[in-house]
């Protein structure tokens, strides 16, 4: 039956490529389909954010070591009714299972549920969905991760100090919660948010926005620290920053800790700290070969996060 469906599906996604694939690289075969073979769609939220590239580089890491898997990738680009669309072609198709990261909570849940209903489980991994329907969640805790970043942002301001804080996509649930705990972190405090802005989670929206605050705070000592949802963001602020002869007289937080990204950064003395969001790409496999044998997994599964600073970078950072 498997074997069947796997070809059938090969076959309606080599025809949905030769009608113009864009930027979805399916799986080849890589057998004559003799093979049991189940096949994995997978809808990123977009690919132009290295966290992302790194996400299904880890799936595809992963998923090679299964020559059983077969998985069709689909980018999203950024666009809800396109990531909309990918579902539904998903349960057209009729996949055995799904992989979604979601680009926003609510405009996704419908489809997700329609998957559900079609019988295909489906995997959430790092942004949520509303609800509960879904066969796994996988992701970061960020109000764990915004809550150790205000406690961290206390002690590096000694408890006092004016802030920016450059706030991820705010209908997608990790910018919710990475400011929910941050509050939390600085609860208590003297530490005051004197400028806030929604940045999408993209660097040139918080460098532009980073402009903007420096502007409306001219001196130096005004501006204490940045506080980024995201390391791009981050960046973005601290280009601002050096834009402006500003950098060293502000702190700049981020998180993701993307070896070459945000870790990079912390060494280069830009950043005084980032803090580890894993993609849960390889997780996300792990469990995507539990559910297709049959096996029961956990509904949510919460990965750690890392802290790294100038201190401890070159000892691979430290578990929180
Ligand atoms: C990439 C990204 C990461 C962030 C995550 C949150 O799209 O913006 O930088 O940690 O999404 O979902």
């Amino acid at each position: 039956m498997k074997t069947i469906k796997a070809l059938i599906l090969v076959l309606a996604v080599a025809c949905v490529c030769i009608g113009g694939c864009g930027n979805n690289d399916s799986a080849t075969t890589g057998d004559t389909g003799q093979a049991e073979k189940y096949v994995i769609g997978m809808s990123q939220c977009n690919l132009g954010e290295p966290w992302r590239v790194q996400m299904n580089k880890d799936i595809e890491t992963a998923a090679a070591k299964h020559p059983e898997l077969e998985i069709i990738y689909k980018d999203a680009q950024n666009d809800t009714t396109m990531q909309q669309n990918q579902v539904n072609e998903f349960i057209n198709l009729g996949v055995d299972l799904i992989i979604i990261s979601p680009k926003e909570a609510l405009p996704l849940t419908a489809p997700v549920g329609r998957a559900m209903d079609a019988g295909i489980p489906v995997i959430v991994l790092d942004r949520k969905i509303k609800g509960d329907k879904y066969t796994c969640f996988i992701g970061g805790d960020n109000v764990k991760i915004g809550e150790e970043a205000g406690k961290y942002m206390v002690k590096l301001l000694n408890g006092k100090g004016k802030i920016v804080e450059l706030k991820g996509l705010m209908t997608s649930t990790p910018a919710i919660e990475r400011h929910e705990g941050f509050m939390k972190g600085i609860e208590g405090s003297e530490i005051e948010i004197i400028f806030d802005a929604d940045c999408h989670w993209l660097e040139p929206d918080a460098q532009s926005e980073m402009a903007s605050a420096l502007s409306r705070f001219p001196n130096a000592g005004d501006i204490d620290a940045v506080y980024a949802h995201n390391d791009p963001s981050a960046h973005g602020a601290y280009s601002a920053a050096r834009l402006k002869g500003r950098e060293k007289e502000i702190k700049f937080i981020g998180i993701d800790a993307l070896p070459h990204e945000g870790v990079r950064y912390v060494r280069d003395g830009m950043l005084t700290a980032t803090f580890e969001y894993p993609t849960g790409g390889a997780k996300g496999i792990e469990v995507a070969l539990q559910i297709l044998n049959g096996e029961s997994v956990e509904k949510n599964i919460t990965l750690g996060t890392r802290v790294f600073t100038a201190d401890n970078v070159e000892s691979g950072g430290e578990a929180l």
